[in-house]
């Protein structure tokens, strides 16, 4: 078993999307082990995605992600990684395989209801920014 980070993003819980992508996720067979509600600052978005930095698209995924609650979460599988990318599909909902969560929920490739890492290492990083020690200790097992 191994752990990843999912945010369900502004658009996904602006248009009461978030309970119907959990429960597709829990579904698919991960297990939620830590989860919560936050508004992210711009500071936070920016530092967040501080790897997107010179894309032109940083401005609006800062602002988009800025823009509502996210219901960042610790999802865990056997390789969760890659099978979280595998659940919710492409970046871009309009190439994203029948039955992820970008095919049914995403209206676009900035509005795409769903955030997942990209890898092992980042998943660590990321799973840090939003849970502490505690948070992870308390939801283990
Ligand atoms: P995410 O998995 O959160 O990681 C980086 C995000 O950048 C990505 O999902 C998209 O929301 C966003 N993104 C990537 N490409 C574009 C694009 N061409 N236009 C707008 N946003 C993009």
């Amino acid at each position: 078993m191994s752990q990843t980070l999912a945010i369900i993003k502004p658009d996904a819980t602006g248009n009461g999307k978030a309970g119907k992508i959990l429960a597709l996720l829990e579904e698919k067979g991960f297990t939620v082990k830590a989860l919560r509600m936050t508004r992210l600052s711009e500071a936070q978005a920016g530092e967040f995605y501080a790897v997107h930095a010179e894309r032109p698209f940083y401005g609006e995924l800062v602002e988009f992600m800025t823009s509502g609650p996210c219901i960042p979460m610790v999802l865990e599988a056997d390789d969760a990684v890659p099978a979280l990318r595998d659940a919710i599909g492409a970046t871009d909902p309009a190439e994203a395989a029948d039955g992820t969560v970008r095919k049914l929920y995403a209206e676009s490739k900035g509005r795409n209801a769903i955030h997942a890492s990209d890898s092992d290492e980042n998943a660590a990083r990321e799973i840090a920014f939003f849970f502490s020690e505690s948070d992870r200790i308390t939801t283990a097992g």
